[in-house]
């Protein structure tokens, strides 16, 4: 199992680099506002879905009495648009009044007080994306002490309106800025996206002493092809981008945007699975009033979340790009654990791809799987071939025990099995796993 034992080591060596914060040593889960509801502040014409208290107490009570705030989804938090156009008499951010009248640190409270975290966005030029003030070198200290006094608990330190050179500068400030307040509060930096996410321009090393996530690539849109440009970018990149990943300090591929109009089931279960792979954060950016069984079921899928959330930290790889347009990815998980997503990009119909665990590099024994996706459970040999049949951009997600002894799988055959057993190699008709 090299692919495995090299992560795993890599890991080892950076995890001493990480923010000293203590914050986020699984990926941060939650809530965004950007990608649904963006720069809507029409709250005359639009009241239910303008950018104002109202909609972060309204996610705040379905996070709270839907069951997502029990499975770790606790952010709730504030994108672009939410301030006034000037500061205080001060000097200091201040919130829409009109939108925003019981003003940001009764809107922390409130989150508080149900067991929820929020987060602010902020932006370290002089406008933010959205034309908003921003927070450029010399506000930086003063900005930082405001979230604290407001008691937020993350913020989003967007990019849009300054130069390399202030960024270099800009992005550790606010580290320190933060820490000084003495408010653990999770730093989530856009600086890379900026730089054209790669090294010798982005240095992870000092990301991860800086940032508890930061943002590689551009904003997600609320469609299919947006998401696979994405997992295209992260995959192709990941011997760049997997090493910069650990407990306090992950790699953000964006929202996930699960639950509004852009992407099918199967979709919708593919974005879940590869950002699960990914150990990204996972900050759901739709409209929690109104989502659909089938959406809510994928986001609040138990294995997959515990897969996303491992302790060890470690981001998966893409482990197998076949021709054939199925993809395999894998993420290493602890307890000698790991995940499987077989990918399709096929848009025929479902692509019965056949393989075995030994020929995806998996040492010799017997291991117990569990289909995320549909809880179906079985034992598998590593040198028994199988065949899944994965949809049309659609996954096959897997949960693969450690692997029990040859001698000692023998004997719990004739004990209690759930599903089905393949052990026989001389088999004609191979295991349909699933179907
Ligand atoms: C600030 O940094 C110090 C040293 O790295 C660390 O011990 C402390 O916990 C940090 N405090 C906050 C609030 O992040
Ligand atoms: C970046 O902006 C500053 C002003 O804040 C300016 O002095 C500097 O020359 C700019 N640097 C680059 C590389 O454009
Ligand atoms: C990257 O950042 C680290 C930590 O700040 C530093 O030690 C290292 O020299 C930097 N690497 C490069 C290539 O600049």
């Amino acid at each position: 199992m090299y692919l495995v034992v090299l992560l795993f080591a890599s890991a080892l060596f950076v995890s001493t680099f990480a923010l000293d914060n203590g914050l986020m040593q699984t990926p941060p889960m939650g809530w965004l506002a950007w990608e649904r509801f963006r720069c809507d502040i029409d709250c005359e014409h639009d009241p239910k879905n303008c950018i104002s208290e109202n909609l972060f107490t309204d996610m705040a009570d379905r996070l709270y009495e839907d069951g997502w705030m029990d499975l770790g989804y606790v952010y709730v938090n504030i994108d672009d648009c939410w301030s006034s156009m000037q500061r205080d008499g001060k000097g200091r951010l201040q919130p829409d009044p009109k939108r925003f009248p019981g003003g940001i640190r009764r809107l922390a409270r409130y989150m508080h007080d149900r067991g929820l975290k929020l987060g602010i966005y902020g932006d370290m030029g002089t406008h933010t994306c959205g034309g908003y003030p921003g927070s450029p070198l010399d506000k930086i200290e003063i900005d930082a002490q405001t979230f604290a006094d407001w008691e937020v608990d993350m913020l989003k330190f967007d990019g849009c309106y300054s130069n390399t050179t202030e960024q270099e500068q800009g992005y550790p400030l606010m580290s320190k800025a933060l820490n000084a307040t003495g408010r653990p509060i999770g730093y989530s930096c856009s600086w890379p996206a900026y730089q054209g996410g790669l090294p010798p321009k982005v240095n992870y090393t000092q990301l991860g002493l800086i940032c508890n996530l930061w943002r590689n690539y551009g904003d997600i849109q609320d469609s299919w092809d947006s998401v696979l440009t994405i997992v295209d970018w992260f995959f192709e990149n990941q011997d760049a981008l997997a090493p910069a990943a650990g407990p306090g300090r992950w790699n953000d591929p964006d929202m996930l945007i699960v639950g509004d109009f852009g992407l099918s089931m199967d979709q919708s279960r593919s974005q879940m699975a590869l950002w699960a792979i990914m150990a990204a954060p996972l900050f759901m950016s739709n409209d929690l009033r109104t989502i659909s069984s089938g959406a809510r079921g994928i986001l609040q899928n138990k294995m997959a979340i515990s897969i996303n959330q491992d302790p060890m930290g470690i981001q998966g790889r893409r482990i197998v790009k076949e021709k054939s347009g199925i993809d395999v990815f894998l993420r290493p998980l602890s307890n000698n654990a790991s995940a499987l997503v077989f990918f399709s990009r096929r848009n025929d119909m479902p692509y019965r791809y056949q393989t075995s665990l030994r020929k995806l590099n998996y040492p010799t024994g017997s291991y117990n799987i569990i289909d995320v996706f549909t809880e179906k459970t079985m034992t598998l040999k590593d040198s028994t071939d199988f065949v899944v049949s994965v949809n049309p951009t659609g996954v096959v997600m897997w949960y693969v025990s450690a692997p029990a002894k040859m001698g000692l799988h023998y004997f719990f055959r004739g004990g209690h099995h759930h599903g089905s057993s393949y052990d026989k190699d001389d088999e004609n008709s191979l295991p349909q796993l699933f179907l």
